[in-house]
């Protein structure tokens, strides 16, 4: 496996491999692996021929309060495990490459970026828009793999794709769970042993809003009403959004109908976690 860290170097790389016709592939990360991480990269192995991982802890994306500093890292083990997945190249830039000091241009998404994680990070998404136009115009793939863990930087990458006409194939990865259900996350190492047991309401609730609307239920405000009960019974847990809408434009929706988007975001004590599931009513 390459590990490259100038930017000329990995443009010459992919533009070499491409003229060579091969398939090149690209999985964005900010490092700290997970079995999440390692299905993304597997997926990409196995669909294209030529497999660039990014690792890069995007300050760009993190508010003035948020966890940039702490945010796990740990090279060596990424190293080793990514090259263990038959990754060919690990891309780590430097920050200052990546944002030098007269840095000024930024992708701005207009709509898909006010709900959601966006209401709450502001600025989050501006970030992750622009760092993930960097990396596609420097590596150039034809393929990207993201997690659906992320419903919403997926959406918005798909919209950046198709809105700035990018010509890659966006790939939407299945949420990969701890084996009691929790979603994997480089955050949940910052998880107390008590908070941990905490965290499972998100998994939980997607079960029990997907068991409601197996029975019949299709108000999303009944729905939203139980997860907040079950969420609030668990000890240090407080609620940033309950989302029930649509999967597409994430507006929200009165009532279930077709795929609906359940997204939560819920702080359990100073972690926040993310989750979502699509319901799907049964067809009468
Ligand atoms: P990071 O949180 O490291 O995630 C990298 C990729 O792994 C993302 O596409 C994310 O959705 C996916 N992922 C994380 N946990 C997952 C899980 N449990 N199952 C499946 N996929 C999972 O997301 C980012 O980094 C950054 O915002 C980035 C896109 C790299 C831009 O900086």
């Amino acid at each position: 496996m390459r590990i490259i860290t100038s930017i000329g170097e990995i443009q010459g790389l992919s533009t070499h491999w491409k003229k060579a016709g091969l398939r090149v592939s690209l999985v964005p990360t900010m490092g700290f692996f997970h079995d999440g991480h390692l299905a993304l990269m597997n997926y990409a192995k196995q669909h294209s021929d030529r497999v660039v991982v990014s690792l890069f802890v995007n300050p760009t994306q993190f508010g003035p309060n948020e966890d940039f500093e702490e945010y796990p890292r740990d090279p060596e083990r990424d190293r080793f495990l990514a090259e263990k997945e038959g990754v060919d190249c690990l891309f780590c830039p430097e920050a200052a490459d990546m944002y030098p000091e007269d840095f000024q241009t930024w992708v701005n998404i207009e709509g898909l970026d006010k709900r959601l994680c966006g209401a709450s990070r502001p600025g989050h998404f501006r970030g992750v828009a622009t760092i993930v136009t960097k990396l596609f115009n420097i590596v150039r793939p034809d393929l990207a793999v993201f997690g659906r863990k992320d419903f919403q930087q997926l959406q918005i990458i798909k919209r950046i794709v198709r809105d700035l006409n990018f010509g890659i194939e966006i790939k939407g990865y299945p949420i990969v769970r701890e084996a009691d259900g929790l979603a994997m996350s480089s955050r949940n190492k910052y998880l107390s042993r008590k908070e941990r047991k905490s965290a499972l309401c998100l998994f939980e609730s997607l079960k029990m809003a997907e068991h409601m609307v197996s029975e019949g239920c299709r108000s999303t405000r009944r729905l939203a009403h139980a997860i907040e009960r079950l969420i609030l019974a668990k000890p240090g847990t407080r609620i940033d959004y309950i989302f029930l809408g649509d999967p597409e434009t994430l507006t929200e929706r009165e009532r279930v109908k077709g795929e609906t988007l359940l997204a939560l975001a819920v702080y359990v004590g100073a972690t926040r976690l993310i989750d979502n599931t699509i319901l799907r009513p049964p067809k009468p």
